[in-house]
């Protein structure tokens, strides 16, 4: 089977990673990819967006099989797109990736099948949103964009100001276009956060290993969001207790919730959770694997991942028994010197080379988000640049062997937290 993956991240090199030691895997493709990815697939220069440039490569190809892996291309329709003209596609169609797409359809969601989550208001209009954080007078509070804002559209706001401020740069300034027509205006929760990503095919949901994120761009999660900083999986707040819940109060009940909407979901799901005092609760569902979470989750997945793609897009994920390895693993984004704001590219990076010392270590591997390649060097080419991920027996064993590989590379102005794994619960 020959498998042709859309993206160009560190998710994206973690999938083709995976699907590059499936027996069943033959040649491997990526559209656009990046520097890394194309010593372990063949990439092509098109857009994750540009629906007839992949499937004019899907056909010249001759892919078997397209793993439609970000969320833009997925809200616009290009796993419809691709299977309409014949190929079996890996990923919700665009009615189903709603659910990530608009926040005002998965709260309503929600609220319409009983799932778990924190209360809310949905407005049209500022002066409106306004008046009702006022009456509320509860802070902080939560004010989040509708749309797609490429992980940025949420905001915390301490107080009234901040939360007129980001209404302000939402609705009227339009920072993310028409992501901001419609806001949510939410409850502050607080207890950990946990990420489950779950296969579904509409029919049976299997949750992979749990994972946490961390998306604040500094250590002790301050600054600026970000799309992730780091991750570790296992996620140790994430008793058996709380999966059990977790699977019977938000899982389930989501896939068949979907069902009933005629918006059946088959794809990776991702559950953003909160373990809250009250007992878990989403705090937002995303359409695909998540980045960084799919750099620490595949590397633990024993089970063939062409077999699960294939048996989720012919409905018989029930015939799986889906298998995770016992250790842990962590990864740490390098990421280029000012993001999430504007940084630099074109930097080389230092201690890449096959016979560098990373390349000895075993259990250690280098997903490249950010970079390409010229003259068999590697330079930034992004804001998230690489994720080293290692594994250990432990959680301990897999952060020290991370940051050690961390120490081995090297690029100017090279940003990354030091505190990944060490958030206390
Ligand atoms: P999202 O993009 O929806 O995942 O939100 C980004 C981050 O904001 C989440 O990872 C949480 O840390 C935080 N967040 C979102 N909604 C809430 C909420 N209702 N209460 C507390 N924190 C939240
Ligand atoms: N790491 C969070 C996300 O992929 O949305």
């Amino acid at each position: 089977m020959d498998i042709l993956v859309i993206g160009s991240g560190g998710r994206e090199h973690a999938i083709v990673r995976k699907l590059k030691e499936s027996p069943k895997a033959g040649k491997l493709y990526c559209v656009p990819g990046n520097g890394g990815i194309a010593c372990d697939a063949a990439c092509g220069p098109v857009g994750a967006m540009d629906k007839e440039g992949v499937l004019a490569f899907a056909k010249e190809h001759k892919a078997d099989f397209i793993f439609v892996a970000p969320d833009d291309p997925l809200a616009a329709g290009m796993a419809d797109f691709l299977e309409a003209a014949g190929f079996p596609c890996f990923g919700p169609n665009a009615k189903a990736a709603e659910i990530e797409s608009s926040k005002v359809f998965s709260k309503n969601l929600m609220k319409k099948y009983g799932i778990p989550t924190a209360a809310y208001e949905v407005f049209t209009e500022q002066g409106a949103a306004l008046e009702y954080i006022r009456e509320q007078g509860k802070y902080p509070v939560v004010v989040k964009a509708d749309g797609l804002a490429l992980g940025k559209g949420v905001v915390i706001a301490q107080n009234e100001q901040e939360a007129e401020e980001a209404l302000q740069s939402m609705m009227e300034d339009k920072i993310f276009g028409d992501s901001g027509s419609r806001v949510v205006v939410e409850e502050f929760l607080t207890g950990p956060e946990v990420t489950v990503l779950a296969f579904t095919d509409g029919k049976t949901l299997c949750p992979m290993a749990s994972s946490m994120d961390h998306k604040q761009a500094y250590d002790g999660d301050k600054g600026p969001n970000t799309g992730g900083m780091g991750t570790i999986s296992p996620n140790p707040a994430y008793t058996k207790e709380a999966a059990q819940r977790c699977m019977e109060e938000i899982f389930l009940p989501t896939m068949q919730a979907m069902n009933a909407e005629g918006r059946k979901f088959k794809g990776c799901l991702y559950f953003g959770l909160m373990l809250t005092p009250d007992g878990p609760k989403v705090i937002e569902y995303n359409s695909r694997f998540g980045d960084p979470e799919a750099q620490v989750v595949l590397p633990r997945l024993e089970t063939d991942l062409a077999e699960i793609i294939t048996a989720v897009a012919q409905e018989r994920l029930g015939e799986l028994e889906i298998k995770w390895s016992e250790k842990a693993s962590a990864c740490v984004i390098l990421a280029s010197g000012g993001y999430p704001g504007s940084y630099p590219k074109g930097l080389e990076i230092a201690g890449l080379d096959e016979k560098g010392q990373i390349a000895a270590m075993p259990e250690v591997t280098v997903y490249h988000a950010g970079t390409k390649r010229e003259n068999g060097k590697f330079y930034t080419n992004g804001g998230r640049v690489l994720g080293l991920t290692a594994l250990g027996d432990t959680l301990e064993e897999a952060l020290e062997t991370a940051y050690r590989a961390v120490d081995m590379v090297n690029f100017e102005g090279v940003m990354y937290r030091r505190d990944i794994g060490r958030r206390k619960l």
